[in-house]
């Protein structure tokens, strides 16, 4: 048997994630290795840091990105903020507010699900009621944009409710970074994670965090030690901020962060006001096209995500049919519905480089077609 190199062909990537990667992005990855501890590449780390706080609009010290995917940004903020017996209120309005409750549980936490209609914002009059009702919950956790449903939820309010009542937020930004507004701290969010392959438009595998000074006193108050080694963000912290004498803790993924980086510095050169606007423009563009050929959103237009377009199958149309033929003919990938959703919708990103008219009228001709 002789295996031979793989090469992919090109695809427009309009699914919820990983979406289109900057050309830059992509050159950037291919350069030179360099030592992980090498001092030109703690520079570049140093970089890294300020830019992702630039994108997360914190001046956390506490910033940087995990080396793994935005499932491990989830996991990094439950291990280290939840100890056993902790009681943590998880909004779920879709597949990862129930992944949040599957990590409290399994970080020996009691979890207090506020359920909501797939498709709906968090509603915060329910996340202050049952605050209201139980003063032991310690923590709110909750998802900014719902990429399983396409749905954004108010996350000022919420982190206003959650203060009121004396509880940290962690936070899953993993599709709003980069995408829509996300101040974290001027709405003082706690523990904000999210990934490298949705808005920012890098190769997928990291995930940008940030924990605020309060996440950080609850974990130097632990009384016990986090459960895993690897996510132990005091270990991970000595690797990041040594100020010049850095010690090893894992092996960098050298290139990959080159990558964030490039996307981070084509952020901050775009300006984020402007990615947020770019954003919207190209929901719009889409969204008129949609209307025209009768296809309706799941989320009402007031908590629609612009990045991430659910919208309901046509009758009588054949999901994984159509899906496949935009592929084949058009080297187009457009999402499936995950969950309750699953056969029901799709789901289009209009995320990063992707948020283009090019990529819209591309998808809508292409849909228009393939119905037809
Ligand atoms: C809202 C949200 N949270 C968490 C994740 C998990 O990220 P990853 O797939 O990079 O592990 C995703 C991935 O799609 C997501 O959309």
């Amino acid at each position: 048997m002789t295996i031979t190199s793989f090469i992919p062909p090109h695809r427009t990537l309009m699914g919820p994630g990983p979406s289109d990667i900057y050309p830059q992005v992509l050159q950037a990855l291919s350069r030179p290795t360099v030592g992980h501890l090498d001092p030109l590449f703690i520079g570049m780390m140093d970089e890294l840091k300020q830019l992702l706080q630039y994108a997360f609009q914190t001046q956390n010290a506490f910033t940087i990105a995990v080396s793994a995917p935005g499932s491990a940004g989830m996991e990094a903020c439950f291990v280290n903020l939840v100890e056993a017996g902790d009681k943590v209120l998880v909004c779920r309005n879709g597949v990862f507010g129930e992944r949040m409750r599957e990590n409290v549980e399994r970080c020996g936490g009691v979890a207090i699900v506020v359920d909501n209609e797939w498709g709906t914002a968090v509603d915060p009059d329910l996340v202050e009621q049952v605050l209201q009702n139980d003063p032991d919950i310690k923590i709110v956790a909750f998802v900014h944009a719902e990429t399983s449903t396409g749905a954004l939820s108010d996350a000022k309010t919420l982190a206003e409710i959650a203060r009121k009542h004396d509880c940290l937020t962690i936070v899953d930004a993993v599709t709003s970074l980069g995408g829509v507004p996300l101040l974290v701290d001027e709405w003082q969010l706690d523990a904000v994670y999210s990934g490298s392959q949705k808005c920012l438009s890098c190769t997928p595998g990291l995930s940008p965090l940030t924990f605020s000074q309060k996440a950080i006193d609850k974990i130097q108050q632990r009384k016990t030690k986090v459960q895993s080694w690897f996510l132990d963000q005091s270990l991970v912290l000595g690797y990041w901020s040594g100020e010049g004498k850095r010690s090893y803790h894992h092996t960098a993924p050298v290139n990959s962060l080159y990558a964030l980086h490039e996307a981070l510095v084509l952020l901050q050169n775009e300006g984020l006001k402007n990615a947020w606007q770019r954003h919207r423009n190209a929901h719009e563009e889409l969204k008129a096209g949609l209307e025209k050929l009768d296809i309706k959103f799941v989320v009402e237009e007031n908590s629609r995500l612009p990045q991430l377009n659910a919208v309901y199958i046509p009758e009588g149309v054949e999901d994984a049919e159509v899906r496949n033929e935009l592929l084949q003919r058009y080297n187009l990938e457009i999402g499936a519905g995950l969950g309750a959703l699953a056969g029901k919708a799709w789901r289009i990103g209009l995320m990063g480089y992707g948020a283009r008219s090019e990529n819209v009228a591309l998808c809508l001709k292409a849909l228009e077609t393939t119905l037809k």
